[in-house]
């Protein structure tokens, strides 16, 4: 694996999942794979379970991390070819991302959807910026339009905790305040699309279909009791519209997750988690949540990707 931009760059999810259930046993048994090596995580957002869970991955692996804040601590880039640089943005990316590549081996970059223009998005300006200039491989920490990683945790989860060989898969929208980006929902739906031995639907209110190119014929409904009865598991997550961009065109408290919704099902969120909007503190703190392990298993996903990237150094 050279990049890890998106669930297309995997070969084999088998492999992923089995290499991903054989380090929880024993995570540091590769602990010399990253020797001499060094990680840099790069940050336009905040994070917590991602910043953590990959550092851990790094520790694990024997390569050092180092982590740089961009909206804080770094020089606002610019990423758009043949701007005259004379207003806010003092650093190129061309030459940001062969800096970085000086001092690094691999780097994680994160940015997320700016929300307000589709097309850069879409474009994924900074992310695919990186990917062109620097001279190292590029894993992505969630970028405009993907989480993969996010998606690969989710991923192991399921086959974890699964009891059936083709379990019955929902993923919910869910009512939030904010416009947030579709990323997580795009990545669990083609991790979903990859894994084939499940029954995976998509439920949401009319008018917050994802990019078509990413659900193909994925059954969608718009009536989520009906879309939740017999489910396995329910993964929860909000989005905005997708047409036209980043609205907020519902906060139907309906749509939140309750114990009755739920059933027999296990949750599952990628957190952070708004408590009593997206879902019932009484799921959260049942145990049908399996919202921690997610966030555990985040740090295995890291790990196997990282390692699968070092072997192709
Ligand atoms: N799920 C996830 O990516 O969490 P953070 O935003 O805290 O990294």
């Amino acid at each position: 694996m050279k990049h890890f931009l998106s669930a297309k760059d995997i070969d084999s999810l088998e492999a992923l999942l089995q290499m991903a259930s054989a380090l929880k046993k024993a995570p540091q048994k590769f602990k010399n794979a990253g020797e001499g090596k060094t990680l840099g995580l790069l940050f336009f957002n905040n994070s917590l379970r991602t910043r953590l869970s990959t550092q851990k991955a790094a520790f694990n692996l024997g390569l050092h991390c180092m982590t740089m804040n961009f909206g804080n601590e770094g020089w606002a880039l610019e990423f758009e070819d043949g701007t005259i640089m004379d207003q806010g943005k003092a650093e190129h990316i061309k030459e940001a991302a062969q800096v970085v590549s000086q001092y690094c081996d691999i780097m994680g970059v994160r940015a997320f959807a700016s929300m307000t223009d589709k097309q850069k998005d879409e474009a994924e300006l900074v992310i695919n910026g990186f990917k062109k200039y620097a001279t190292i491989p590029v894993l992505n920490m969630e970028s405009s339009t993907g989480h993969p990683l996010q998606a690969l945790a989710d991923m192991i989860t399921i086959s974890e905790n699964s009891e059936k060989k083709r379990p019955k898969v929902v993923l919910s929208w869910a009512p939030h305040p904010k416009a947030l980006p579709q990323a997580v929902a795009n990545s669990f739906a083609e991790m979903m699309q990859l894994y084939k031995e499940v029954d995976f639907s998509i439920t949401h209110p009319k008018g917050y279909e994802l990019n078509p190119e990413i659900t193909k014929n994925i059954p969608i409904s718009h009536d989520q009791e009906e879309a939740l009865k017999e489910a396995d598991f329910v993964y929860v997550k909000n989005w905005s519209t997708y047409t036209p961009y980043g609205e907020v065109l519902s906060k139907d408290k309906n749509w939140m997750i309750t114990p009755e919704k739920l059933g027999h099902a296990k949750f599952m969120h990628c957190l952070p988690v708004r408590r009593n909007v997206v879902v019932a503190d009484s799921v959260l703190d049942s145990d049908q949540s399996l919202v921690i392990e997610q966030a555990n298993n985040r740090t295995f996903a890291a790990q196997v990707v990282l390692q699968k990237m070092l072997e192709n150094l």
